[in-house]
């Protein structure tokens, strides 16, 4: 008898194919790299201009990377080490930044000290306060200006600008008419009142400009930034709580193809309106299993162990590179014909990795490390040799496990083992920069690859193995670079 079971194990492995293994093959081009389309989708109903989000880690995503990811196309995914409350509030802040008409306005009401008033300005970073009753009825407003020489005990009924003096407006007002309302009376802020005189939104001088400077903005049906929140599958609560204040939740597990985790991914569908990405996967069978067993998935956050922090593939030997997860899930999802996005996670250093991502059937990418790098991260700023860094460290490593509550991704008690590291990363610049630069990078790739959308990437732009003794010569050799003087 001849058993060939191990053997077949052996023949039939597949090849985990990731970042290095690949480049992506010229094709033709039949338009210019400037004109190529990169709109997309994060999840069903989250569309982006650039294909990029930021993973939710705690030394990446806050509100501010999440309002200027926003702010230039992409999305951030807010981190949830943290209390359910304080990812609410960064949440609502994002919500609050750059909307035309901010809904969630934070008031004070008369009876409050003028050191109340700063503390809320300060904490929130904003320079005035609607002053209502207890009722929501307008009756101020107070600003720094207002405070300037006032002693600290004094009560904002006696410094404030009382309703008498302001200028209002009513729901329906039009971007143009508050700009005009603005201008002519030189005010800072704009009070929406309904015919009764309660406070129902603001609209700020800072939020209109913000309009004109970020033309690729994404906002939703209010104007407001979009934003997503990372959760946990077994926290509903959370998810509740963040439901009105995001536009997708994202399930954040390390490894979301396990039995538990799908029944309660699939409670949290039922019980939210908004849209769920479900995560991490590595395998077309997982997807084909969410396809198959849980209604609504929004969206597919693909790649299990290449994440530039992960230890998870040294101590496990358990991997899913980001590439071989993306093409096996974007696989299952088209045999399936089901509408869901694929978002490739981990590893991503540069725009070319954006383009084989995007070849293999991403239709966005998720980056931890570029992000972390920028002015706007949560990580700290760290200066050594008078060179700038950023703190960066994995959400299963050590320092983020300790500063984590009982349930997590990395840490529940049957797998209590480190999956991460700690360290910096360069210092990129703003959100900004970094988008702009990745921008350009990928347009260059997909022009090459003769593709001028993402569609396109999918369908035209081929790939092609590269050896180990290639992967040298596609770097700059045989010449001497001399060090650059800073
Ligand atoms: P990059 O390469 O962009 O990857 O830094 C970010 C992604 O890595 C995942 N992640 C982890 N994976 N242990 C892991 O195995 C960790 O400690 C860890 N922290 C983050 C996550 O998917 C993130 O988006």
């Amino acid at each position: 008898m001849c058993y060939d079971m191990f053997r077949t194990k052996l023949k039939n492995a597949p090849i985990a194919v990731t970042f290095n293994d690949l480049v992506l093959l010229p094709g033709l081009a039949r338009v210019e790299p400037s004109e190529i389309d990169l709109s997309t989708k994060f999840s069903k109903n989250i569309e982006l201009k650039v294909p990029f989000s930021s993973a939710p880690m705690d030394t990446v995503t806050g509100s501010e990377l999440a309002i200027a990811l926003a702010l230039q196309g992409g999305i951030g995914i807010l981190h949830r080490n943290c209390s359910a409350e304080e990812e609410v509030e960064m949440a609502k802040r994002v919500k609050r930044a750059g909307s035309y008409i901010i809904r969630e306005v934070l008031t004070i009401t008369p009876d409050k000290t003028v050191e109340d008033a700063i503390n809320l300005m300060i904490s929130h970073d904003i320079h005035g306060l609607p002053v209502v009753d207890s009722q929501g009825y307008l009756i101020g407003i107070i600003t720094w200006r207002d405070v300037r020489f006032a002693e600290r005990d004094q009560l904002v009924r006696d410094v404030m600008t009382p309703k008498e003096k302001l200028i209002t407006a009513e729901e329906d007002i039009t971007i143009e008419e508050a700009k005009k309302i603005l201008h002519k009376y030189k005010i800072e802020k704009l009070p929406i009142v309904d015919s009764k005189g309660r406070l129902k939104g603001l609209i700020t001088y800072k939020d209109l400009r913000m309009q004109e400077r970020y033309p690729n903005a994404i906002r939703d049906e209010e104007g407001r930034l979009r934003v997503g929140a990372a959760i946990s599958p077994f926290d509903l609560r959370r998810a509740k709580m963040l439901e009105p204040y995001v536009d997708v939740l994202v399930i954040d597990v390390a490894h979301a193809h396990n039995a538990n985790v799908m029944s309660a991914v699939k409670r949290i569908i039922e019980n939210v309106s908004v849209d769920v990405v479900v995560g991490n996967i590595g395998t077309y069978e997982a997807a084909e299993d969410y396809i198959t067993k849980v209604e609504d998935v929004a969206g597919f956050r693909v790649g299990i162990g290449s994440g530039s922090i992960c230890t998870t593939a040294v101590i496990t030997r358990a991997f899913a590179p980001t590439l071989f997860a993306t093409a096996n899930v974007a696989d299952a999802v088209r045999d399936y014909g089901a509408d869901i996005p694929v978002i490739a996670d981990g590893g991503i250093r540069t725009p070319g990795d954006v383009a084989l991502a995007l070849a293999l059937g991403a239709s966005a990418v998720m980056m931890g490390n570029i992000f972390a790098g920028c002015k706007e991260s949560l990580g700290r700023l760290v200066t050594i040799g008078g060179a700038f860094y950023k703190e960066y460290y994995g959400m299963g490593s050590a320092r983020a496990k300790a500063k984590r509550a009982a349930l997590d991704r990395y840490s529940i008690p049957s797998k209590d083992i480190v999956e991460g590291v700690e360290g910096l990363v360069p210092y990129r610049g703003t959100v900004e920069d970094v988008v702009r630069e990745f921008v350009v990078g990928l347009k260059a790739a997909m022009g090459y690859a003769g593709a001028s959308n993402i569609r396109e990437m999918w369908e035209r732009a081929r790939v092609a193995f590269i050896t180990p003794l290639g992967v040298s010569e596609s770097k700059p050799h045989d010449i001497i670079i001399p060090q650059q003087k800073m």
